[in-house]
């Protein structure tokens, strides 16, 4: 059921969009409207420190590394810490997992547990921090599959296809929070002089005629042939669309907001080279799968270059994906080319 109310140029908070939306399903409690909104408050504390990074003590490395083997950034870790303490006392999740953190992380044994598990990266884009560009946050919001106790890795291991909700805060020129809970994307910005994230992009499609591809073309000697023919065949004009221009910010969130508002692709290919990335950079479960659960949501698509990113069925927590998404068009372009020029040289 998409949303019929036209919300064009009416001036709505997100908490009264998301309460509006909960209408729709008279057998909701009201849990996941509550994550949700715990989302909204996280953002905009995430956001106060993110807009005078340079003054409060958060720029640099936390001198620590992640999981990922990265250097972790002060700020990686505040927003680890900020959407932790939200969510571990309310008894609406049996467990969470974040980018951050090795291990599922699970609810504190004097708190309640609940129905919904919760899994983020904190913040995304982390390299760009110190440089003042974009970073974001993305969520992915599932329904537990255990049916009681602590929530294990069971219930975080679960396919795109099973998201309740998805979303992602950018924290750019201005912050906005972007979700869908299965009825369209809708876009909030904060007014930071009353705090609120206020309605600006309601029901977002993606267009139908594209204007960027974002890839980091530094990686370019490393492609497989198929996705070589893929980024030519991007760059010139062709029956099916305009030759596009190059986008690439290195913020995934900044990436995929700018394509999904303008038409566009983003990829993150498998590097032949790098053996810490055979299968690309990107998570499944708490970048690709929440960003794919978004573009189906607004007409466009995500793929691994063979298969829908929804329909993966993930077998371990940091697994990495390759990612192309956007205009189904340009997605299934990739696929098509990646059949024709890898799918064949593997057979032979
Ligand atoms: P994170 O900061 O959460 O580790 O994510 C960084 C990711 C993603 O945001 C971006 O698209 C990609 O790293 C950029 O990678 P390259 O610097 O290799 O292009
Ligand atoms: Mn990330
Ligand atoms: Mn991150």
């Amino acid at each position: 059921m998409t949303i019929t109310t036209d919300y064009a140029g009416k001036l709505i908070t997100i908490e009264r969009f998301i309460l509006d939306q909960q209408q729709a399903h008279p057998e909701a409690t009201g849990t996941l409207t509550n994550i949700l909104y715990d989302m909204a408050l996280g953002a905009k504390i995430i956001a106060s420190k993110t807009t005078r990074a340079g003054l409060a003590e958060i720029l640099g490395s936390a001198g620590e590394e992640n999981v990922q083997g990265e250097e972790v950034q002060k700020l990686d870790a505040f927003a680890q810490r900020t959407i932790f303490r939200l969510n571990d006392h309310t008894g609406r999740l049996a467990v969470m997992a974040s980018e951050e953190v090795e291990q599922v992380i699970p609810i504190p044994k004097q708190f309640p547990v609940g129905k919904y598990v919760l899994l983020f990266d904190p913040l995304d884009g982390s390299s760009n921090i110190d440089v003042n560009v974009s970073v974001g946050t993305i969520f992915a919001i599932y329904r537990r599959k255990t049916k009681e106790g602590p929530g294990t890795l069971t219930d975080c291991l679960q396919k795109g296809r099973k998201l309740v909700a998805a979303g992602y805060i950018l924290y750019g020129s201005s912050t906005m929070m972007v979700y869908s809970t299965g009825n369209g994307v809708h876009g909030f910005t904060l007014d930071p002089a009353i705090g609120e994230f206020l309605l600006s992009h309601p029901n977002i499609r993606m267009p139908a005629v594209p204007k960027y591809y974002s890839a980091n073309q530094g990686y370019q000697p490393y492609w497989s042939p198929g996705v070589q023919a893929f980024t030519e065949w991007l760059q010139r004009d062709t029956p099916e669309k305009k030759a596009l221009s190059l986008r690439y910010i290195g913020s995934l969130v900044a990436d995929f907001h700018r394509n999904l508002l303008t038409g566009g692709i983003f990829f993150y290919p498998a590097d032949t080279k790098d053996p810490k990335k055979p299968v690309g950079k990107l998570r499944l479960l708490y970048e690709a799968s929440p960003l794919a659960f978004l573009a189906e949501q607004a007409g466009g698509y995500a793929s691994n270059g063979t298969q829908a990113i929804l329909d993966i069925e993930p077998t371990e927590l940091h697994q990495r994906v390759p990612l192309y998404i956007g205009n189904r068009m340009l997605v299934e372009k990739a696929e098509a080319m990646i059949r024709e020029y890898d799918e064949a040289s593997v057979v032979a």
